[in-house]
């Protein structure tokens, strides 16, 4: 694989880490534009999504590493990011959007143990397809300029793949969670029975390669450009922070904070 990331490692990246694992369960509502079907206008979009943690640094359940170390999928942990993940359906509708508007992103969490607000905005690239599509080539490449080597591995003959990595997503979902993968398609209306006999309510899925679930099932990956974080521990001089890359397009650029009005 060429061409990692040169970014040295963000700046909000162990504060934002901090906060997240305060949550038990971090969500972040994660805004899309949608093309209004009547008008040709931009909508904003909105919904909750489980925070994966940051792309190439999954922390795996302990019952999905046992089943790929078993099954030889295990990857070495060989990179780090500063790249949100989330999973998701194909069929669903932010996929469409990211695909009419470039990926554009936004996501936002609020961690009131802390009292802090963290906006992220960025473009998101989805992977999960077949290696051999264009546009997942374009996505695995796109994202390559956001991943950096861990320096201990720096050396090392590379057993990583993508395929592993993504099985690793799948797997770190419960059997009932990869089962929602064949479910009927989302957001349809319930009088659409599917013609396809895979597809059912809640099925239970403890094969990695179930075909129909990972026909649909991908791993969204956000390369963040901007974060505004928001602090209101002190009510009376709330806080603000602006941090920016610059000119990251080809993997290269320099963060930069600057402290806001809030
Ligand atoms: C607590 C919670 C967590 C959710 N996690 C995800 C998730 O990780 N990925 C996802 O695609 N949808 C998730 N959903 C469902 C989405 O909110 C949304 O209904 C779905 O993604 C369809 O949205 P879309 O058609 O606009 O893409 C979650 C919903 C809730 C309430």
């Amino acid at each position: 694989m060429a061409s990692h990331s040169t970014v040295p490692t963000a700046l909000w990246k162990s504060l934002f880490l901090q906060h997240a694992s305060k949550q038990e369960d971090p969500y972040m509502a994660v805004a899309t534009v949608e093309r209004d079907s009547q008008n040709g206008s931009s909508i904003p979009r909105v919904r909750y999504c489980g925070f994966r943690g940051f792309f190439g640094e999954l922390k795996l359940h302990p019952s999905a590493e046992k089943q790929l170390r078993d099954e030889n999928e295990l990857n070495p942990l060989e990179f780090e990011s500063d790249m949100l993940a989330f999973t998701t359906d194909t069929r669903m509708q932010k996929i469409e959007q990211f695909n009419e508007f470039d990926g554009a992103i936004e996501v936002v969490f609020w961690v009131k143990e802390v009292m802090t607000q963290w906006r992220l905005r960025g473009t998101a690239f989805v992977i999960g397809d077949d290696a051999k599509k264009s546009v997942e080539q374009t996505a695995r490449a796109e994202i390559i300029k956001g991943l950096r080597k861990r320096p201990s591995q720096a050396s090392t003959v590379s057993e990583w793949t993508w395929e592993k990595e993504i099985t690793a997503y799948f797997a770190n979902h419960s059997p009932v969670m990869r089962g929602s993968f064949k479910n009927p398609a989302p957001g349809r209306p319930l009088s659409e029975e599917p013609t396809d006999p895979n597809l059912k309510l809640g099925q239970k899925v403890t094969d990695l390669h179930d075909a129909t679930a990972r026909e649909n099932f991908r791993v969204v990956v956000i390369r963040v450009h901007e974060v505004d974080r928001l602090d209101l521990t002190r009510p009376e001089r709330a806080s603000r922070w602006r941090t920016t890359l610059t000119d990251a397009s080809d993997g290269v650029g320099q963060w930069e904070e600057v402290e806001l009005w809030p």
